[in-house]
């Protein structure tokens, strides 16, 4: 692949916010002037690190990222992922992708429900009934800990100074803040015109168990992700 990598773009440090299990906070340009958070999960095992929603990181990070361990496994389990490009020419991961036109490499492995991910005690959750399916990952360790890109999303105030200003007053005015969240734009955008909705999915995710999430866009939560989330899809009108 040859071509003109999107740059890093500010970012906060990588966190582990659970053993093994680490979050980066970083941002992309929605456009001009508005800059919204966007957020990468790094799995360790046996020293190779899964990338989730990757971000493209400064060079004093990515150094730390090496020193991590071994870039060995991507993961495209949303719409997320304008790094991929640069993560697949710098370590020559093996790509996991959801089924996607356009994305301009070829992966090694489609995401499904029931694919052996390359790392232990963990599965994939598919919203069927998107016209674009997301495809969450569930790690069944610390409680569970869910893994989404847009699907589900947790902003708080204090995300939104991660961002730009106009990006804060953007994605305020969207519906974004709040924990939990249905991302307001995906739910739209992936919503079929007629047949089984989304709420049937959601109806599923909730017979998961976990705790803790960890989304493509805004900030971890923690401990009470799942009944959260209960009370977010209450709210909403499929
Ligand atoms: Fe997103």
């Amino acid at each position: 692949m040859s071509q003109i990598y999107t740059p890093s773009t500010s970012h906060g440090p990588i966190k582990e916010v659970f053993p093994d299990v680490f979050y980066v906070q970083g941002t992309v340009k929605m456009g001009p002037g508005v800059r919204i958070t966007r957020s990468m999960v790094i799995i360790r095992e046996n020293g190779g690190l899964s990338l989730i929603n990757a971000i493209r990181l400064g060079s004093e990070d990515e150094a730390k990222l090496e020193k991590l361990g071994q870039v060995k496994h991507l993961l495209k389990i949303g719409s997320h992922g304008m790094d991929n490009p640069y993560y697949i020419d710098k370590y020559q991961p093996k790509i996991w992708s959801r089924k996607e036109a356009g994305l301009g490499y070829e992966p090694d492995v489609m995401i499904e429900e029931n694919v052996e991910l390359p790392f232990s005690n963990a599965m994939v959750f598919k919203f069927k009934n998107a016209k674009s399916p997301e495809f969450p990952i569930l790690l069944r360790r610390e409680g569970g800990i869910l893994i989404t890109c847009d699907s589900v999303q947790n902003w708080g105030k204090k995300d939104l100074k991660i961002g730009s200003f106009i990006g804060g007053l953007v994605t305020r005015a969207l519906g974004f803040i709040g924990p939990a969240k249905i991302g307001p734009i995906w739910l739209k955008t992936v919503t079929p015109e007629s047949g089984p909705n989304l709420s049937l999915d959601f109806e599923r995710l909730l017979g998961l168990d976990f705790k803790h999430l960890l989304s493509g866009h805004g900030s971890p939560l923690f401990d009470d992700a799942k009944n959260t989330l209960e009370k977010q899809v209450k709210k909403v009108k499929f």
